[in-house]
């Protein structure tokens, strides 16, 4: 070190802050945080992106509402599982390889992936081999908030897509319907994000649907937490026992097609449709409260609030990661590796 020159020192420094870097990479449950994004990190390589997956999301949600709903949904799951990699876009590939598709929280519900196709098939012919089908999500995502009525924000690009996924990660990292409170801040803590970006990022769900499957018990007296009226209609949707598991309600009554502070306002009346919904408001029920009362209760009297809180919370989930030494790729068909 004595005999080390000036330059030699700066190589060194470098060299030991690279190693910080790379050894806090992955920090969250195996999923890093992403240096180097940037919104302009296509500004010279493919400068018409933004406005190619704006104009196939427009088209999408003009034609189906719901669409904007179930591609901000397929962010969230591509971002809890491994980092925003595009992982959750892979299709299974038989005998070998078994995608994220078929996990718990997807099969039989995620939605959206043909029009993920058509703006990575229009962002291809606009500049090959340049936008990987992260970078598309991420945008089709922030893109289907506005459309909705939402709030926006500039998105950081520069995600490159996983060559594999895991349907093992996706049923570890997903969290469920049935959901307590503890669980559901251990499952966000996992990825860095803290009590306030979950209550925020939950507020997704004013928009979109949920099948009964996911909503039987809370509403067939499996749930001390509930609004007693509100109940009553859904059992005619959804009844106790079987039958009917694939049939819809909106995650927000109120406005269901609107991206709104909607959904806080049914929470505070005990309507929210998922039992984890309920949770964030009054957990449990009987008069218990949840630490996400006074959060749920600003949020549902203050809009901007909301709509601030939730554009820095996707932002903090857009930078989550893969692990370090995961192999990665633009993928030129979002569906299968190169
Ligand atoms: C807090 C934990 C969460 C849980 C337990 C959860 C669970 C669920 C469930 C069970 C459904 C209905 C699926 C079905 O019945 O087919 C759903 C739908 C949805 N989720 Fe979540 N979710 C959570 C967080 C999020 C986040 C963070 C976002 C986005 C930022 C999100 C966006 C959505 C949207 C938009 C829908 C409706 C999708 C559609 O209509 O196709 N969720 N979620």
């Amino acid at each position: 070190m004595a005999a080390m020159s000036a330059s030699g020192r700066r190589v060194f420094l470098l060299g030991a802050l690279l190693l910080v870097a790379v050894s806090c990479h992955g920090g969250f449950g195996g999923v890093g945080v992403a240096e180097g994004l940037s919104t302009r990190y296509y500004a010279k390589t493919c400068p018409a992106v933004e406005s190619v997956v704006r104009s196939v999301m427009a088209r999408a949600v003009a034609a189906d509402r719901r669409m904007g709903a179930s591609v901000l949904r397929l962010f969230f799951h591509d971002c809890f599982v491994n980092g925003c990699d595009g992982s959750v876009l892979l299709d299974d590939a038989p005998p070998g390889f078994t995608g994220e598709k078929g996990a718990g929280a997807n099969a039989g519900s995620a939605r959206g992936f043909e029009v993920v196709d058509a703006a990575k098939a229009r962002v291809e012919a606009a500049c090959r081999a340049t936008v990987s089908c992260a970078d598309v999500l991420a945008l089709a995502a922030r893109d289907a908030v506005a459309l909705l009525g939402g709030t926006t924000w500039p998105v950081r690009l520069g995600r490159k897509d996983a060559r594999t996924a895991s349907q093992a990660a996706a049923n570890g990292n997903l969290p469920g319907p049935v959901s307590s409170l503890t669980s559901l801040l251990a499952t966000f803590a996992a990825k860095g994000l803290s009590a306030r970006d979950m209550t925020a990022l939950s507020g997704a769900h004013t928009v979109g649907r949920a099948r009964c499957a996911t909503f039987r018990g809370r509403v067939n007296g499996g749930d001390a937490n509930v609004n007693a009226t509100f109940a009553a209609q859904l059992r005619r949707l959804c009844p106790a026992g079987t039958g009917g598991d694939g049939n819809l309600a909106p995650l927000d009554a109120e406005t269901p097609d609107v991206f709104d502070n909607g959904y806080f306002r049914e929470l505070t009346k005990q309507r929210g449709l998922l039992h984890s919904d309920q949770e964030l408001f009054a957990a449990g029920g009987g008069g218990r409260s949840s630490s996400q009362d006074a959060l749920v209760r600003k949020y549902a009297g203050n809009g901007a609030k909301f709509a601030r809180d939730f554009a820095k919370a996707m932002v903090k989930m857009g930078n989550l990661a893969p692990a370090a030494g995961t192999p990665v790729e633009v993928r030129l068909n979002c569906r299968k590796p190169n």
